[in-house]
């Protein structure tokens, strides 16, 4: 994967979810749990449910197994920590949980990366905030201070940018717990108005995740993403001047030849003009 990536230019940050959306390696080392009993194995979509025991030593031991592991087998600076929808600790438990965790991963030499739940905590220098929920009064606060703190941020607003978002009422693939992100939806809004305070130099940049629950096979990943992701690139690396839906969505049009040449399966979205 690491290699395939490179060939391409894409560095690949590896993702740990962490303390929770574990429940695969509580069943897998029954020692991780408070009770030193494994769960059932869990084949559904829920989250949030289980949680490492963050009193345990082993538990550190495990984690940074896991991250000399990873860091061995990737070559990008960061490492993403997750701390995502933990539903099973306190807020005290969380924050001790992920400082010592942040502080595994520095002295691997990465960059941490987190969902915006770690804005709440100390985090240690260089700390990225990865953002997809960013309404919330409370994470917007917790943002800034996290920024003013020296972390910075990549943006990932879920009813703009989350690919496993259904289109509209229509689509048979995806999710809606966000809502639809249509395909202009995904490109025509400003990542410098997302969160009031954080300017264009805390921002690193976009990404658009493609959460794979409804998600079976390559044709449904490429209609999930195609058209949408292009959007979410010429919004990231255009100039903010050139952001301009009308003229986008002809440039987006004239890629439909060139998709239909390699395979993609891409939504022939009724809100762009496409050529044959
Ligand atoms: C997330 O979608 N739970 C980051």
């Amino acid at each position: 994967l690491v290699q395939y990536a490179a060939e391409r230019y894409v560095t690949v940050v590896p993702e740990i979810d962490l303390p929770g959306h574990t429940n695969a390696a509580l069943a897998s080392y029954p020692s991780l749990n408070c009770d030193g009993v494994a769960p059932p194995l869990y084949t559904g979509t829920s989250v949030g449910f289980s949680t490492v025991c963050v009193e345990k030593e082993e538990t550190y031991r495990f984690v940074t197994d896991v991250v000399r592991t990873l860091t061995e087998a990737t070559p990008g600076g960061f490492f993403h920590l997750g701390g995502d929808e933990v539903k099973k600790l306190s807020e005290e438990q969380y924050a001790a949980f992920m400082e010592r965790a942040q502080r595994i991963v520095a002295d691997h030499g990465r960059r941490v990366v987190g969902w915006d739940e770690i804005a709440g905590v100390d985090l240690v220098p260089g700390t990225i905030v990865q953002v997809w929920r960013p309404a919330e009064a409370a994470t917007q606060a917790q943002i800034r201070r996290a920024v003013e703190q020296g972390a910075t941020v990549v943006l990932s607003p879920a009813d703009r940018v989350y690919l496993d978002m259904k289109y509209d009422d229509q689509t048979v693939l995806g999710l809606a717990w966000a809502g639809t992100n249509s395909v202009r939806d995904a490109y025509d809004w400003d990542p410098l108005a997302l969160l009031p305070g954080v300017t264009a130099s805390a921002i690193e940049g976009l990404e658009a995740p493609l959460w794979s629950e409804t998600i079976t096979t390559r044709a449904d990943l490429d209609y999930m993403a195609f058209p949408r992701l292009a959007g979410v690139a010429a919004l990231a690396w255009a100039p903010a001047e050139q952001h301009d839906w009308d003229a986008y969505r002809l440039r987006l049009a004239a890629q439909a030849p060139r998709w239909t040449a390699l395979g993609i399966n891409f939504r022939r979205d009724a809100s762009v003009p496409w050529v044959e």
